[in-house]
């Protein structure tokens, strides 16, 4: 199974100044079976960036593109509407308001804001089978509102557990924008309840991006005997999971 790995290509003033359609031609050229893209798809979360991010995605030839949310693309209020307007419209796990939660701006006020959906967190589940595999993605808001700071609600990683437990797969993947191991001038503060989230569910590959650095890291938790990869992307990026155990 080839993953194709991308992230950050920041449409907007951030975006690189290289020809697209060259890019597009040589992402559509790996034939990759899943092509992940771990957000920041936008400088400022504008919707003409998200337009143009979302026109850039649709040209990729590949039938399994998929696509989270990163902290420059949640810098306006709108940023959750935009998301699933032009980048992916699929169900998103959300949370009732009545939950106890600490992540800021999880919720908007309806009546100030006149958002129409008030839950600006972008979770998902999505199952595809590749090679009769069924690999399930799980993504992960691991990004605050107007914040480049990064933090995971332990209420959304509880409701996505049981999703999750629902769920049969072969092989789960988790992408989420921030590394929960690295370090960074912006990093995800709360990232051991998402390493905790890993271990439980026994994810062995994490995808992330935000570091625009290109890094594999392997880590081993002894006493839980539990083994797992972060691939951190900068741009681009291909991954092999022939047998589940490489890459
Ligand atoms: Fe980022």
């Amino acid at each position: 199974m080839n993953i194709l790995h991308i992230s950050d290509l920041h449409f907007g003033p951030r975006h690189w100044e290289g020809d697209d359609l060259i890019l597009l031609e040589k992402l559509n050229s790996y034939q990759a079976d899943i092509v992940i893209n771990t957000g920041d798809s936008t400088t400022d979360g504008l919707e003409d960036e998200y337009a143009a991010a979302g026109q850039f995605l649709t040209g990729l030839t590949c039938k399994n593109v998929i696509s989270i949310i990163g902290n420059h693309d949640k810098r306006n209020m709108r940023s959750h509407e935009l998301f699933q307007k032009y980048i992916d419209s699929t169900d998103i796990i959300t949370l009732p308001e009545t939950v106890k939660t600490s992540k800021k701006h999880l919720f908007l006020n309806r009546e100030i804001t006149k958002v129409r959906e008030n839950f600006t967190d972008i979770n998902f589940i999505k199952s595809i089978v590749i090679d009769g595999k069924s690999i399930l993605l799980i993504n992960i808001d691991s990004n605050e509102l107007y914040n480049d700071n990064g933090f995971v609600e332990k209420a959304v990683l509880d409701v996505v557990s049981e999703v999750i437990n629902q769920a049969t797969y072969d092989l789960p993947l988790l992408l989420t924008h921030y590394s929960i191991l690295g370090t960074d001038d912006c990093p995800l503060k709360n990232s051991s309840i998402l390493i905790d989230f890993v271990q439980k569910h026994k994810i062995e590959y994490v995808f992330c991006g935000h570091t625009h650095e290109l890094e594999l890291m392997r880590t081993n938790d002894l006493y839980l005997d539990h083994t797992f990869f972060l691939l951190p992307q900068n741009t681009v990026g291909l991954v092999n999971l022939s047998n589940g155990k490489t890459c």
